[in-house]
């Protein structure tokens, strides 16, 4: 019977085992589920997650070789002084640039980024039901965001800008699916409250964008006749919701998704600009685009 003193000694051995690796198993579960919710809100609130940084690496406009240096230098300062660098198309005195959605010339993940648009265009775009190319893109900003005209496709502007905007697209793979792309929304079904909208403005946002959105020395307008026209991606309250909860207070973003929506519904109900169509931008459509859509 001295048998039954080693089996019962393997059974609680193999017991034990089985315990250990159940013990070990569940912490390193909820570790990992732990470290994955801590990724993944990160990534929601701000950009910057590692699989993205791996990617989002543009070079110094400073950096550009020397056959294209001028060029990138010029888009560079288009991007973040307009109205000094492409005042004719723009209100001479207009405190917005580029720069003011697209932080740092767009070499800022921190805002709505450009740096890849190099690699993902020409592009179907549904506003035009055409597929466009970069610099009809560009020059879509330029007749909405900026509340300006639109520079001609062959000329200095344009031509620099997309020179820059290839700059700092480099290294990126063609057609690359880039983290940091500007989003829809914020897949939240909050209904934005303009009331509660507008305290968030006047705690928040006021003292850098004006108690009337008119824009300080600090930041430019949010509404008002010198801001972006109700043609604008920003006017859109889902487009200006995911900007607000992300990226302002500028460095120091604050709001939850609630407040950034009523925020937006705020602002999108005050006056701006109306969108004037100064070019065509449907283009005419020669073959139906709606296979593979
Ligand atoms: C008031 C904010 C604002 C300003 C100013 C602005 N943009 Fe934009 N831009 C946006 C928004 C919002 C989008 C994307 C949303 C959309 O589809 O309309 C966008 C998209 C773009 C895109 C396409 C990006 C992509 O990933 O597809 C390019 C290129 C661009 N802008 C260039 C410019 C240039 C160049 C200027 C200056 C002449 C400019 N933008 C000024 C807000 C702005
Ligand atoms: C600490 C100052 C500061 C605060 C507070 C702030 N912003 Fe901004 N915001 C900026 C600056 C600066 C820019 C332009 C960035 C640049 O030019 O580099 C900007 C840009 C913007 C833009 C795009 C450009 C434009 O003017 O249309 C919007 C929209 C915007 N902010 C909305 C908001 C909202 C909404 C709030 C409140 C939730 C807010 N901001 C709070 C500093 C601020």
């Amino acid at each position: 019977m001295k048998n039954r003193g080693v089996y019962l000694g393997l059974a609680l051995a193999a017991i034990l085992l089985v315990f250990g690796v159940w013990v070990l198993s569940f912490f390193g579960s909820t570790l990992t589920i732990k470290r994955v919710a801590m990724d993944s809100e990160a990534a929601a609130k701000r950009v910057a997650v590692p699989a993205a940084q791996a990617l989002f690496n543009p070079p110094r406009p400073e950096d550009a070789p020397e056959s294209i240096r001028a060029e990138v230098m010029l888009g560079y300062k288009i991007m973040t002084e307009t109205s000094k660098y492409a005042g004719e198309y723009v209100s001479k005195d207009s405190k917005l640039s580029c720069s003011s959605c697209h932080f740092e010339g767009g070499r800022s993940m921190e805002s709505f980024s450009l740096v890849g648009v190099g690699a993902t265009y020409p592009r179907y775009r549904d506003r035009n039901e055409y597929t466009v190319d970069l610099g009809i893109r560009i020059q879509g900003c330029f007749d909405r965001s900026m509340n300006g005209t639109p520079p001609p496709l062959d000329g200095q502007i344009i031509q620099s800008l997309l020179v820059y905007l290839q700059w700092i697209s480099k290294d990126i793979p063609i057609y690359a699916k880039l983290p940091w792309a500007i989003p829809e929304s914020m897949d939240n079904p909050h209904k934005p409250d303009a009331a509660n909208g507008e305290k968030v403005y006047k705690d928040v946002c006021a003292r850098c964008h004006g108690p009337n959105g008119e824009g300080t020395d600090i930041a430019p307008p949010v509404w008002g006749d010198d801001s972006y026209n109700d043609g604008a991606g920003m006017h859109r309250v889902r487009t200006l919701s995911i900007f607000a909860w992300r990226f302002m207070p500028k460095n120091a973003p604050s709001l939850t998704q609630e407040e950034a929506l009523d925020v937006a519904g705020y602002i999108h109900e005050q006056p701006r600009p109306k969108f004037v169509p100064t070019h065509p931008d449907k283009i005419e459509r020669l073959i139906p685009l709606t296979e593979g859509k």
